[in-house]
């Protein structure tokens, strides 16, 4: 007998290796902060949409044609969303997966990201800059569940494959990359230290 795998999701992880990931995440830090302080604008868009955090995804929401330290990041990221393409075997009939977004995240604790999309992009992801020990993963949950109408839950202890959600551990100096559609959350931040992230989002036309 034979059980086919099917329709896998694929999610990437990598690490942006060497001294030069080292000190490009120090310069990312400290601009990461630098921004909150200065984007009164975003402070005001994320107390009505990102209650008790920070972001500039409704301010500053194309950082890496703003700074060149943020351009940098593109530059390694853009290495990895082709790999990755490679491996989700995409046709970009000719076309390059070009950043399109990258945004500043910063949850204190007790901050939270709910189920979300992220519509009108091709591949999507986070590049983490501080993680403290014990702040949340990213919570992936499985594409096909609005489907599952009379279906049993799963085992307890099944196979990551098998399970309806996923919480992949966000870790400092690394990143992931999913592709858009795929619903993710951050659940609420229960450490005391601020988990800083900085998302983005890639397409092809
Ligand atoms: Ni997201």
């Amino acid at each position: 007998m034979t059980v086919h795998r099917l329709f896998p999701t694929l999610v990437y992880s990598a690490r942006l290796t060497g001294a030069a990931g080292g000190r490009l995440n120090e310069r990312l830090l400290r601009e990461c902060r630098q921004l909150s302080a200065d984007d009164a604008a975003g402070r005001r868009w994320s107390a009505k949409s990102y209650p008790g955090g920070y972001t500039s995804y409704g301010s500053a929401h194309r950082m890496h044609r703003m700074s060149p330290t943020f351009a940098a990041l593109e530059r390694a990221i853009d290495r990895h969303v082709a790999r990755f393409a490679g491996s989700l075997q995409l046709d970009l009939a000719g076309r390059k997966l070009v950043m399109t977004d990258c945004w500043v995240n910063i949850m204190p604790r007790g901050a939270a990201h709910g189920l979300h999309l992220h519509p009108l992009s091709t591949i999507s992801g986070t590049y983490y800059v501080k993680t403290p020990r014990g702040c949340p993963g990213l919570k992936l949950e499985d594409p096909r569940l609005e489907r599952m109408m009379a279906a049993p839950p799963r085992l307890a202890n099944a196979a990551r494959e098998n399970r309806p959600w996923v919480v992949l551990p966000a870790g400092a100096g690394s990143l992931l990359l999913f592709e858009s559609w795929l619903r993710h959350e951050v659940p609420a931040n229960t450490v005391a230290g601020e988990r800083i992230s900085i998302s983005f989002n890639y397409n092809w036309f």
